[in-house]
């Protein structure tokens, strides 16, 4: 029997994640981890957060901390996300563990030592104003292969392609705008064209890969592979293992892919397993691969990864990579930095994970970019409660009311069992294919099936005028309801835990389905709710901790008159400030984000003031600023303090110090 070995791309450990991470890499790897488990498959399910590389250290530098403590915080905070979604990792690591660290370092010494890496030297971009050399993220520029002028040294995010510094037109320091100047340094190169000629063999003969990853790899071995530097000039990072190359660290793309590996060697390191039990499954010629990832990383994971393991020789090469395209919100690309998308802490904190597992299921982004928005969410889940919850339910509460909650006494409707043979036989097919998003359809369609089965038979008059035919329309809708929980276990786990609660079962296996599970005079569970059904509106739960204090600002609710003790009063820091800059922001009709001088420093405050001051009535004005407010974010933007105005029916007006008062003066 073969072992699966199924990867989630290694999430940077440098923010949170959101709906399109989820939908990209972890879902689907979840669902089909979970399927394969049920179907008495060995397989184990890696990943961990990626915590090197410049993403890391621009994080820090923006929060004031080290790079360091933003792994240590992102880490917990995404591998809390993911267990909370039921995204079941049996192991979940990190790149800056020590062991992973020697293990990139071993890999390095032993492709150099095989010839597949060679130090050159060359010349490298550096800032003469920032006095540093600048690694490929922080150079912008315009992108050699499509001409989008928003091309970084790394990778142009248009069209994909992994960029050179040197190759982009018209680069700039991405961090001052400087124009970078030309140095000597010496840099390790992978030689990549060692491995055209194997790759193009092995990639043809991967023909069962989904058609947009091959059209990916086949563009990039048409174009030539060329020799690419794998060392960099920064301090975060894996130490190159060279005494020749203090001061400079593996590229964190080299590194960052046998994070697979090395998260599989903990899993086997922990205690009371063998810890040479991880080749069984990456050094082994009967485990099979399975890399889920977004299309951004194709090329790291159909080419380098591959070109790496097969220049060390005799690892496990992927078996498929199943890569998705992007997840969409109204059009436009999620992006944490830019302050869209949907949060996966935000949405937990208001809603169950199994309904947006249901919704990303049905949407996936798996052949072309797919749309997210709050409205087919919404239809998404009043489905799962109309249709898969309502059979439950009504095949729940009819067998609790007349047949005191057991499974009657009658022989099963063989027809409808045998269509829910059939349905998990059709999923098995399509799930193995990496046809997710067909997979749970064909599953709702059973869920609809049953409803029709239980409206033309009407149990609840059978019951009086053929109570026999009544006890086998129960009996078989009892076993489609579990089932359902069979087939839908991988898609929404929770929920088909809870069902399978109700009807009194203990985990099942995919073989299940169809059968009788349920025999007579089994004792049902007790009910419990599976889905609420959602009214309209009710997405903007979410929007209230962006636009709080727009709402504040722009229309304030009557004050209730609360006493306030003096020291409370005097907690709070009015100063006087003058605004600097007034800019718009994007999506945002009443809100500015304005830079106000406040004596100690200059803090960005988003305030509803757009409605009734222009940008030049404001730029230059003095302003009594709140300025020991907690941040918060809104419309993306974080404000650190609020600017005091009075409302009434004649308008919106600053609150204006006198005009000799200088900012940093307290208000009183
Ligand atoms: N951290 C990368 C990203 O978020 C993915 C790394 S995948 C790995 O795009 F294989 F390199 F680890
Ligand atoms: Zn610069």
């Amino acid at each position: 029997m073969p072992k699966y070995m199924v990867t989630s791309a290694l999430p940077y450990a440098n923010g949170p994640l959101h709906l399109g991470h989820l939908a990209g890499a972890y879902l689907p790897a979840d669902i089909y981890a979970r399927f394969l488990r049920m179907n008495q498959q060995e397989v184990l399910f890696c990943s961990g957060t990626d915590e090197h590389g410049v993403p890391i250290t621009i994080t820090a530098e923006k929060m004031g901390i080290t790079p360091m403590q933003v792994v240590d915080k992102f880490h917990s905070i995404i591998a809390e996300d993911f267990r909370r979604f039921g995204i079941s990792f049996d192991n979940f690591s990190r790149t800056t563990r020590p062991e992973h660290m020697k293990f990139a370092q071993s890999v390095f010494l032993e492709l150099l030592e095989k010839g597949h890496i060679v130090p050159r030297d060359m010349k490298q971009l550096y800032c003469p104003d920032c006095k540093r050399y600048l690694p490929d993220r922080y150079i912008n520029g315009t992108c050699p292969k499509c001409g989008s002028e928003d091309a970084r040294g790394d990778q142009c995010e248009s069209c994909g392609t992994w960029t050179e510094p040197f190759e982009l037109v018209n680069p700039k320091c991405g961090i001052c705008g400087a124009v970078p100047e030309t140095r000597d340094t010496r840099h390790w190169f992978l030689l990549l064209d060692h491995f055209q000629g194997w790759l193009e063999g092995w990639l043809g003969e991967q023909s069962d890969w989904k058609t947009n990853v091959l059209k990916y790899c086949h563009s990039w071995l048409g174009d030539g592979l060329r020799e690419r530097a794998i060392t960099r000039d920064i301090s975060w990072g894996v130490p190159v293992p060279l005494e020749e190359a203090k001061g400079k660290v593996l590229y964190v793309w080299f590194e960052a892919v046998l994070g697979y590996i090395s998260s599989t060697k903990e899993y086997f390191a922990k205690a009371g397993k063998d810890p040479e039990e991880w080749k069984k499954y990456w050094q082994s010629s009967d485990a099979r691969l399975v890399q889920f990832i977004g299309k951004d990383n194709i090329v790291f994971h159909c080419i380098i990864e591959p070109s790496l393991l097969h220049g060390l020789g005799g690892y496990t090469l992927p078996w498929n990579v199943p890569a998705n395209e992007f997840l969409n919100i109204s059009g436009e690309k999620f992006s944490t930095s830019k302050g869209t998308g949907i949060g996966l802490a935000d949405y937990l904190e208001h809603f169950d994970p199994d309904p947006m597992r249901y919704a990303l299921s049905v949407n996936a982004p798996e052949s072309r970019d797919s749309d997210f928005s709050w409205m087919e969410y919404q239809s998404r889940n009043n489905e799962l409660a109309d249709v898969l919850g309502n059979f439950i339910n009504r095949t729940l509460k009819f067998t609790s009311s007349k047949f005191s909650g057991k499974v009657p006494e009658a022989v099963n409707d063989t027809v409808l069992l045998g269509k829910a043979e059939e349905t998990a036989a059709d999923m098995a097919v399509l799930i193995n294919s990496f046809k997710f998003k067909k997979a749970i359809g064909v599953a709702m369609e059973l869920a609809r099936e049953g409803n029709r089965y239980f409206d033309t038979a009407k149990p609840w008059k059978s019951l009086k005028t053929n109570p026999e035919e009544c006890a086998v329309t129960v009996a078989s809708c009892l076993n489609l309801c579990a089932s359902l929980a069979v087939i839908f276990e991988p898609f929404i786990p929770f929920s088909t835990e809870k069902i399978r609660r109700m009807l009194g079962l203990d985990k099942l296996s995919w073989s299940d389905a169809g059968t009788v599970l349920l025999k007579p005079d089994h004792e049902l569970g007790n009910a419990e709710i599976l889905f609420k059904k959602l009214e309209d509106g009710f997405e903007e739960v979410m929007n209230k901790t962006e636009i709080s204090v727009e709402e504040e600002q722009a229309a304030p609710e009557a004050p209730e008159t609360t006493q306030v003790d003096f020291e409370d009063f005097m907690k709070i820091e009015f100063k006087v400030g003058r605004i600097l800059t007034v800019e718009d922001i994007k999506k945002a009709n009443k809100l500015y984000k304005i830079e106000v001088d406040t004596g100690d420093r200059v803090r960005t405050v988003v305030a509803g003031m757009k409605k009734h001051y222009s940008k030049e009535e404001l730029q230059g004005r003095l302003v009594s600023v709140v300025c020991n407010l907690k941040p918060a974010k809104l419309c993306g933007v974080v404000s650190h303090g609020m600017l005091m105005a009075s409302d009434g029916e004649a308008g919106v007006f600053l609150i204006e110090p006198g005009a000799d008062a200088k900012p940093g003066d307290t208000i009183r």
